[in-house]
């Protein structure tokens, strides 16, 4: 067995057919069966197509290169900081949990000389407030990432940290402290950074925020933070040669999507990801973030109103066990959960044996924390199981670089697939702009005052109503 066939992630959807869940809430195999033309035509047009994503794990050495040049050039550097919002930044959030000590900006040892990781992606005033108070800008490197150059959250956090560096540095200085990575010929972002001299990185055309996390967006976060990005993008190359194959038997990211989409249609709307690894905790929001921007779409390819979507949720195990579980056993028959499984977690912790005396204890002695995380797991599943739940489960055999890219490239593709089922555009969010179009009028912005018209003109509240 090689390397990467003995660190391949498995997908085990045992437990989402009517064999082991019984015929009311099991999907038939039949079923699976007769999509198996649907899934040629579909993989025929994104292979046709190559959508933007599916370039990242053939990018060039010469980017690789170029970032790690950057992060050596400014290693003197103790903080590196995130400037973004939603898909700007949950990718790097989810890497830096994965691959990072849980510990990192706190243990001088695991961290070495790379600087401390800050990724605030909010405009929470208490929270951006306190960390420009509390970290040394003048040590400290702001990455300003935003694909449409304008997002107001990110232009706000830029502006602020901007005076807080001109006050600390002065206004020559500025370039040293900022980065700016956003698309190359649109937005805002690209002229600042070409007026200011900010080094700059691009987002490749056709790679929408959620799924960019393997260009620049979460690359350079990663150079500076020591994580392999070789390795990253060696994953990701390798699940993108798995699921080049139109048998939907065998392609994994085909296979999970179809379920997915047949659970959907078969009333269950809620699609749970709970991984038993802390450290993927954060893939989870990330994913959840894909799927619901990718999937929640008011109409279809042809213009018609269809209202979709299966909403992700997050979950952790085995914490989520002594909240969520008790509904996902026993609650309405809505659900999928997607288990997360850590073969190998790179470190055994023993339980060490005590109070012979008292048996409702003593019997955790000589296992490890290791055995229950996993034993934990395994009774869900069957719990769940036995209760006729559908639930499938993704196999990590550790948390590496080249797993991580694997399952971010696995699920990446699975949303774009089940795009195409209910064939709609998971690459846009005219949901999200509505929301953004709707601030910039409130807050004055130039081209958006019919916004502001219908803010001022909204129903008003009845105060009956606000206890
Ligand atoms: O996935 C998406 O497209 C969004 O979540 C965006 O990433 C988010 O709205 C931020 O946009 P931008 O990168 O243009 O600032």
């Amino acid at each position: 067995m090689t390397i990467k066939d003995k660190m391949r992630i498995r997908l085990d959807v045992n437990n989402m057919f009517a064999e082991s869940i019984g015929e009311e809430h099991g999907i038939k195999k039949e079923r699976i069966d007769q999509y198996s033309d649907k899934v040629r035509e579909i993989h025929k047009k994104i292979q046709g197509d190559k959508l933007g994503f599916m370039k990242l794990p053939y990018q060039e050495e010469e980017l690789i290169k170029e970032l790690q040049e950057m992060a050596r050039e400014r290693s003197e550097c103790e903080n590196f900081v995130i400037l973004g919002i939603g898909g700007s930044a949950l990718g790097s959030i989810a890497l830096q949990t994965a691959l990072n000590d849980p510990y990192y900006n706190i243990n001088d040892q695991s961290r070495g000389n790379r600087p401390r990781i800050f990724v605030p992606d909010n405009v929470d005033p208490v929270r951006f407030n306190s960390l420009l108070e509390t970290i040394d800008i003048k040590k400290t490197i702001f990455n300003v990432i935003s694909k449409s150059g304008g997002t107001a959250e990110t232009m706000s956090q830029f502006l602020i940290a901007r005076q807080k560096v001109i006050e600390e540095v002065g206004i020559d200085n500025l370039a040293d402290h900022f980065i700016a990575t956003t698309s190359a010929d649109s937005g805002y972002l690209i002229e600042i950074a070409s007026k200011e001299g900010f080094p700059t990185f691009f987002i490749p055309e056709g790679v929408g925020g959620r799924f960019s996390v393997l260009t620049p967006v979460g690359l350079v976060f990663a150079a500076f933070a020591g994580i392999d990005i070789k390795e990253l993008l060696s994953g990701a190359r390798f699940m993108d040669e798995i699921c080049d194959n139109d048998d939907i038997w065998t392609n994994p990211a085909y296979l999970n999507g179809l379920l997915q989409y047949l659970a959907y249609q078969g009333g269950k709307p809620l699609s749970v990801m709970m991984p038993y690894a802390h450290s993927l905790k954060d893939v989870a929001d990330w994913y959840r973030q894909l799927w619901a921007e990718s999937l929640g779409k008011e109409v279809d390819r042809e213009g018609n109103i269809i209202n979709v979507g299966p909403t992700p949720i997050k979950a952790l195990g085995a914490t989520d066990q002594h909240s969520q579980a008790q509904l996902y056993m026993e609650g309405p028959y809505d659900k999928v959960i997607t288990f997360l499984e850590v073969e190998d977690y790179g470190v055994e912790v023993e339980i060490p044996e005590a109070y012979k005396e008292i048996e409702g204890v003593s019997y955790l002695g000589g296992h490890s924390l290791n055995k229950l995380i996993k034993t934990e797991k395994d009774a869900t599943e069957l719990a769940l199981t036995r209760r006729n739940r559908l639930n499938c489960t993704i196999k990590i055999p550790e948390v590496n670089e080249f797993t991580m890219g694997q399952l971010l490239y696995l699920l990446e593709l699975q949303t774009a697939f089940v795009g195409e089922l209910f064939n709609i555009n998971a690459f846009n969010q005219p949901g999200v702009e509505l929301g953004k179009h709707y601030t910039y009028g409130i807050l004055g912005r130039k081209g958006y005052e019919n916004k502001k018209q219908e803010f001022n003109n909204r129903p008003q509240k009845n105060n009956d109503l606000i206890l």
